[in-house]
């Protein structure tokens, strides 16, 4: 990204991010959902957010539409736009992770150094971030095809689709792989539940 705000220098508060995580009562992580369209990246945050909020957890969940209706709105589907995308996302879940909040974000996300840098962004500044891999068959998504968005990119309609006519870099070493053509809803909650207690993040 060019660098074009020159003369600028951070400036801290007297209230440190272990104050904000206590008075909050809970550690911020972020949980980074990557995978096709339909492949369930929105479905598993919506349970889990549910199931998080059950045991007194404060989430927020970043969504692939919804950012791209608001402050995304001025982005498309190009490679450089995507990776904008993500870009900006990897910064808004890191302001919610350092007041203490778990960002969950589910969006596509192709580009494996895309999301290297959104991870990069994080542990630098010490903070939690977690891959989760939501792993469906291309067949089995474009199965589900619950916008018939794939029915369209096959008919030409829409041009660089993930998965049909542009690319996605599958993680090579997520925290976590959900197979969703193969496990239930709850099975996928109780899997990222599981890990974000053995990483402490449930205390
Ligand atoms: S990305 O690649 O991470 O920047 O994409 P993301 O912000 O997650 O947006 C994906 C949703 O946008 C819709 N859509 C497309 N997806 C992929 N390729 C193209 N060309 C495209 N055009 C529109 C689609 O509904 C995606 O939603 P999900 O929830 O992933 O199915």
């Amino acid at each position: 990204t060019e660098v074009k705000a020159t003369n600028v220098v951070w400036h801290d508060g007297e209230v440190s991010r272990t104050d904000r995580y206590r008075i909050l009562g809970q550690k911020g992580a972020t949980l980074w959902f990557t995978g096709l369209s339909g492949s369930g990246k929105s479905t598993v945050a919506v349970a889990l957010e549910k199931e998080l909020a059950k045991r007194g957890r404060l989430c927020y969940r970043l969504d692939g539409d919804n950012i791209r209706l608001g402050i995304n709105k001025n982005l498309g589907f190009s490679a450089e736009d995507r990776t904008e995308n993500i870009r900006r996302i990897g910064e808004i879940a890191k302001l919610f992770v350092d007041t203490g909040v778990l960002a969950l974000t589910s969006f596509i996300s192709p580009y494996r150094a895309d999301r290297d840098s959104a991870r990069a962004l994080h542990e630098q500044a010490g903070m939690e971030f977690i891959e989760v891999y939501v792993d469906c068959p291309l067949g089995e998504a474009e199965k589900r095809d619950p916008k018939g968005l794939y029915k369209k990119a096959r008919a030409g309609e829409i041009k660089n689709f993930t998965g049909i006519s542009d690319p996605y870099e599958a993680p090579e070493q997520p925290e976590l792989v959900l197979k969703t053509a193969e496990m239930s809803l709850d099975e996928e909650v109780a899997a990222v539940i599981a890990l974000l207690e053995k990483r402490g993040i449930l205390l």
